[in-house]
This record gives structure tokens, C-alpha cells and sequence, in this order.
């Protein structure tokens, strides 16, 4: 029987297509356990307060012993209130030819606006995961917004999607099940790029774990396709669901909230992008994907320090921070813009 406390769990655009994804494996269990109660808190923006009582309805319905209360609100200050975990989704979601910086000027207002909510309402323990795009760069501005009243390291930004996709291919390569892969790593923006990185990986091949590189044994594969597929992977799927992906992100977000949670297995990194401390030159304060471990019981991520980077590793590692001054510096105008 569950025992503890319920943490409090927000959910913003939970009348989306990832939020529908999402609401049930937070619910059952999946992020926080099955002997953790939650209270699931759903936002979404008033013309679709029908529809998100209609989640909260659904959710009822499914008769799960951890969920311990759910609320559907169309305000940030009822919303943030009190919350533990933020899963903060609700956002505008590219169409076929655009890039994720295009949705900048669309959703940076909403992370302002939601960093000071989170400021104002939340507990300052709060951890927040932001999905909604261009993810890294509007969790820069939520934990801007929040400062001073929420660490920074509370905040982070979702590129375990990418990190997934990335397992999944070299899994396909090596001929391994994905279970198989670990410690791949993604560096940078959540965006075209990225720099998914299979040289610090490990693969289990025949009862043996061996590196990676030397079970993929194709290093023009590892140097091109395998960094492009997964780069370009979110327009692939739009332009072939003419949705944006929902059941991956919707998993990724679960598997990045989770491992925060409980921390990461023992030898294994997960990537996160979180506010840069300076490691490996990256200038400090950008939200950059980063290979980290996590403490569970502190629930304080590290990142993994003394990985070698490579020449070729340097050039995409500097490609994906100038991409990423550039969108800060293009958000907070925006910012600054905005009144509210
Ligand atoms: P969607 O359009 O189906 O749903 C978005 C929901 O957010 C809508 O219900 C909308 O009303 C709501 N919303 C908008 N503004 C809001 C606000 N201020 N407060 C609360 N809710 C608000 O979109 P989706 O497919 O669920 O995608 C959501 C976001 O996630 C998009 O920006 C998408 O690009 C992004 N995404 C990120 C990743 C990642 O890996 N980081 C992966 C997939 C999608
Ligand atoms: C993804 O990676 O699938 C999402 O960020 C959606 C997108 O716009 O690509």
C-alpha cells in the first residue's frame, strides 16, 4: 500500500498530444514508483479547459491506486502551486519546414511567464523538465525567471528523446537489443545541432560488453549517418505523421523524470541538458545536453567529467553552443519585449 506523502505533479499543455501520452505513465507509477502517491495537477490554457476535464475524467476512470487526486486547471497560479515535479510540455509544436528555433518568438513568452509562476508558487525544490520547443533554450528562460527564489539546477531541458533515438539506432546497427546500449551521449541543443555521440558507449554483444566503436566497426557511419539520423529524426516523423512525436517524447520524458527521481543505475550517464557549469568550455548559464549522473537520494545530477573529446567532437561541440548563444540572445529580447 502506498505509504508516503503525495508529491504534488504538473503537467502543462496536458490537453496535447503528449500530454495524453503522458498523464497515464505518471499516473501509474512509472516515474515515481508503485508505492508513491501522486496528485496530478493539469494545465492547459482556457479555450481547452473541456478537454482537459476530459483527461481528468479519463484519468479517474482508470482506477489507479498511486493516483491520489487529480485537478485540471486553465490558471498558472492554481498550476504551479505547491508542485514537486513540473513537466513543463504545453507549447506550440513545429510544422513540416520549420526548424525549432522558429517556434522562439511563439513560446519564450510562456517560459517567462511560467518561471515566475514556478518563483511564486511552487516549492523551491521543484524539479522541472521543459519539453516544449526550442526546449534548452526555453528552460534558460523559466530558470531566469526563477531565480532567486528556485536553484538553477532544478531546471532542465529534455534531450533524453534524442538520447533514446540514439540507443535505438546503434542497437539497430550492432544487431543487439536497445537494453544492450549504454552510456551514448547527446551534447548541446535539442535542434539540427545536436551532437549524439557514440564513442563513450558501451554494447553487451555475445555476453561481452564491449565499446561501442569497436562493435559498430564502421567509424564513416558513426561520423555521419548515425549523427544525422538522429539530428534529423523529429522532422522525419513529422513529415511522415504530419504530428509531431508524442509516444517517444512522451516515454523520453518519463525516463528523464524517473531517473532523476530514483538516480541513474550504477556505471551508466543519461544525457540532460542543464544550466553549464563551464565543463568541457561551454560557457556558463547555457541550458546544454550534458552526459550526467544522478544521486538519487540527493536527487543532484553531476555531470560526467573527463571524457575525451576529440577534434571532430570539439567542432560539433562548438557548432551546437554558438547555435545555442544565439538563441539566448534572441530569446531574452524577446523577452524583454514582452511585458507581462
Ligand atoms: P500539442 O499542440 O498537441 O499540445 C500542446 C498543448 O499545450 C496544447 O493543448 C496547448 O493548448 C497547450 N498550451 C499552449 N500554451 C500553453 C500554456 N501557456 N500553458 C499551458 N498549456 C499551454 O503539442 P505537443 O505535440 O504535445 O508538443 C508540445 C511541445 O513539445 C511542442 O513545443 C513540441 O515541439 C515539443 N516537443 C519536444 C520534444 C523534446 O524532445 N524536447 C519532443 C516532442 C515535442
Ligand atoms: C522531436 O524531436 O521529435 C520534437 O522535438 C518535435 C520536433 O519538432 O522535432
Amino acid at each position: 500500500m502506498p505509504s508516503s506523502a503525495p508529491l504534488r505533479v504538473l503537467v502543462t499543455g496536458a490537453a496535447g498530444q503528449i500530454g495524453y501520452a503522458v498523464v497515464l505513465q505518471i499516473a501509474k507509477g512509472d516515474v515515481f514508483g508503485n508505492d508513491q502517491p501522486i496528485v496530478l495537477v493539469l494545465l492547459d490554457i482556457p479555450p481547452l479547459a473541456a478537454a482537459l476535464e476530459g483527461v481528468k475524467l479519463e484519468l479517474q476512470d482508470c482506477a489507479l491506486p498511486t493516483l491520489h487526486g487529480v485537478e485540471a486547471v486553465t490558471d498558472e497560479a492554481a498550476g504551479f502551486k505547491d508542485i514537486d515535479y513540473a513537466f513543463l510540455i504545453g507549447a506550440m509544436p513545429r510544422k513540416e519546414g520549420m526548424e525549432r528555433k522558429d517556434l522562439l518568438a511563439a513560446n519564450v513568452r510562456i517560459f517567462k511567464s511560467q518561471g515566475q509562476a514556478l518563483a511564486n508558487h511552487s516549492k523551491p525544490t521543484v524539479k522541472v523538465l521543459v519539453v516544449g520547443n526550442p526546449a534548452n533554450t526555453n528552460a534558460l528562460v523559466a530558470a531566469k525567471y526563477a531565480a532567486g527564489k528556485i536553484p538553477e539546477q532544478n531546471f532542465s531541458a529534455m534531450t533524453r528523446l534524442d538520447h533514446n533515438r540514439a540507443a535505438a539506432q546503434i542497437a539497430l546497427k550492432v544487431g543487439v537489443p536497445v537494453g544492450n546500449v549504454k552510456n551514448v551521449t547527446i551534447w548541446g541543443n535539442h535542434s539540427s545541432t545536436q551532437f549524439p555521440d557514440a564513442s563513450h558507449a558501451k554494447v553487451v554483444k555475445d555476453g561481452n560488453e564491449i565499446d561501442a566503436i569497436s562493435a559498430i566497426n564502421d567509424n564513416s557511419w558513426v561520423q555521419g549517418d548515425f549523427i544525422s539520423t538522429v539530428q534529423k529524426r523529429g522532422g522525419v516523423i513529422i513529415e511522415k505523421r504530419k504530428l509531431s512525436s508524442a509516444m517517444s517524447a512522451a516515454k523520453a520524458a518519463c525516463d528523464h523524470m524517473r531517473d532523476w527521481h530514483f538516480g541513474t543505475p550504477s556505471g551508466q550517464h543519461v544525457s540532460m541538458a542543464i544550466v553549464s557549469d563551464g565543463s568541457y568550455g561551454v560557457p556558463k548559464g547555457l541550458v546544454y545536453s550534458f552526459p550526467v549522473t544522478v544521486d538519487g537520494s540527493s536527487k543532484q545530477w553531476k555531470i560526467v567529467q573527463g571524457l575525451k573529446i576529440d577534434d571532430f567532437a570539439q567542432s560539433k561541440l562548438n557548432a551546437t553552443t554558438k547555435e545555442l548563444e544565439e538563441e539566448r540572445d534572441d530569446a531574452l529580447a524577446a523577452c524583454e519585449e514582452s511585458k507581462q
